[in-house]
């Protein structure tokens, strides 16, 4: 699986989340109780960009109608989005100049994946 360099891990604070854009797919990766978690940042409802603002007290929740993800599985919870935020392989790597979080490098899989979700808003 290829990996690439999101960040320093010290850059992601307790209870907060960064999304960067990498290889034209939005990434967000989000801690809560130490854990870490890397999703698409893109909602499966109509396609909104999940920001960094959108981790609420361990849920993840969209800016555009609001849907609730559930931070560790990804899985809505309100019921307009029908399927979970997808989830990408994360890794922190210890290297010299201190703690980095590498991510799944996003495929042809997830591009399709958000084409799909991303529907003309009305
Ligand atoms: S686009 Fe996320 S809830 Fe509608």
């Amino acid at each position: 699986m290829a990996m690439v360099r999101f960040s320093r891990l010290k850059v992601i604070p307790e209870g907060g989340a960064r999304v960067k854009v990498i290889d034209g797919v939005p990434i967000m990766v989000a801690r809560y109780n130490g854990e870490l978690r890397a999703y698409i940042a893109v909602c499966p409802h109509k396609g909104y960009v999940m920001c960094e603002r959108s981790i609420n007290g361990g849920k993840l929740v969209c800016p555009g109608h609001g849907e609730v993800f559930d931070f560790s599985t990804g899985e809505p919870s309100r019921g307009k989005a029908k399927e979970p935020l997808p989830r990408l392989h994360l890794e922190v790597r210890e290297e010299e100049r201190g703690s980095e979080v590498w991510v799944e490098l996003p495929g042809d899989e997830h591009r399709e994946w958000i084409r799909r979700v991303s529907k003309p808003i009305h």
